[in-house]
This record gives structure tokens, sequence and C-alpha cells, in this order.
């Protein structure tokens, strides 16, 4: 069984798909971790910003042992990782990865922007979380210890544009996917509403 989580930066998205994979007993696959992967190994080859070529090379020759988690949470690299993710070479990279990755045994869950549309096209349940820009900025704002709400808003705007409007894979849910808006929700019914989704579609799957 494969469960697709997408959304826009900080709608919580990783937490819900976290949540999933424990309740069901399922793998985890965090994809926007292997974006900000290249981001910073396309940093740390040729410096900011960084450039296409530096950011196919990483894609191409990605070692997920060569990152810690601490190193790839900081806007820089969210940044960065948002500049590789409109490259198609990039995405094109990552592709095989992710989708032998879905089909462990006995299940997968994995979160991102394109999981529902092009990652898992037939992904047996697709949820899109969202929540408003401001309620999102003010998340990111405590998760980063940052002072300067504004700032954050800036960024989580110009990221939803870059990863909305790019040609290739754009954020977009997919026409199958259950909505979930969490701007008025705390984690806890946050979780509870996904894995209440997820249990109806495969009973609806089962009818
Ligand atoms: O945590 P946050 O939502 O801010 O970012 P992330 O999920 O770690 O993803 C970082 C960047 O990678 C995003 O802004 C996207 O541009 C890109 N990404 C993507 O294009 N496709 C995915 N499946 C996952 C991430």
């Amino acid at each position: 069984m494969i469960i697709a989580v997408d959304g826009p930066a900080a709608a919580g998205k990783g937490t819900i798909a976290r949540a999933l994979a424990r309740h069901f007993g399922f793998h985890f696959l965090d994809t926007g971790s292997l974006y900000r992967m290249v981001g910073l190994a396309a940093i740390r080859a040729g410096g900011e910003p960084i450039t296409a070529e530096a950011a196919i090379a990483a894609a191409k020759s990605l070692d997920p042992s060569r990152f810690t988690d601490s190193e790839l949470r900081n806007e820089k690299v969210g940044d960065a990782a948002s500049i590789a993710a409109v490259i198609p070479e990039v995405r094109a990279a990552l592709l095989d990865l992710q989708r032998d990755f879905a089909r462990k045994p006995p299940g997968a869950v994995l979160d991102g922007r394109d999981i529902g549309t092009v990652v898992c096209p037939d992904a047996d349940a697709k949820l899109f979380i969202t929540a408003r820009a401001e309620v999102r900025a003010r998340r990111r704002q405590m998760e980063l210890g940052s002072a300067d709400y504004e700032a954050v808003l800036a960024d989580i705007r110009a990221r939803d544009e870059r990863d909305s409007k790019r040609a290739t894979a754009p954020l977009v849910a997919a026409a199958d996917a259950v909505v979930l808006d969490t701007s008025e929700m705390d984690i806890a019914a946050a979780v509870e509403a996904a894995i209440a989704a997820v249990v109806a579609v495969e009973l609806k799957g089962r009818i």
C-alpha cells in the first residue's frame, strides 16, 4: 500500500506523514530531504547561488550518508532545494529512488510535492495537506526559533510561488486527493483527520 502526502512548505505534511507511517506500520520517506541534499551538495560544490550543473551532478551521484538532518533543516538549504527542484534533470534523477522506496512491503508513506501526481500516481491513498500562508509562517518561525516573522512569511510565499509555477511537476493537489486544511487544527487533530481519511479511502476501495 502506498500513501502519498503532498502540500506546501510548513503545512504539517511531514508530521502527518510520519504519524501515518507509525500508525499503519509502514516505511516513511521525506522526499523533500532528497531535494535538500541536492541543494546542499550543490552549495558545497559551487557556492551560492547554486548552478544547474552543480545541482544535476549532485542529483545523479546522491549519497544520503553524507548529510545530517540538522544541516538540511535550514532555510538556506530549503531555498537551494526549491531552486534545484525546478530542474527537470534533477527531478528525473530522483524518480527511481522514490519509486523503489514506495514499493517496499508492507507499505510506504511518502511526503513531498508531486507524490500523488508524478511519483506515485497510482497511490492507494492521496492526501493534500495545506494551511494559510500566515499560519505556516508562524509554525516555521517557531520551528526555526527565528525572530523575524515577516522574513519567514516572505520566504514561504516565494517558495509557494516557485513550487506552484514551475513547468515540471508543479505543486498541485491530485484530482483524487483528499484535501486537508490544517489552519485551525493542532497536530493531534490533523493526524486524526489524516488517519480517518486514509481509512475512508481504503474502505471505499473494498466496496
Ligand atoms: O519542509 P518544507 O516543506 O519547507 O520543505 P521540504 O519538503 O523539505 O522540500 C524542500 C523543497 O524541495 C520544496 O520547496 C520543493 O521545491 C522541493 N520538493 C519537490 O519539488 N518535490 C518533492 N517531492 C519534495 C520537495
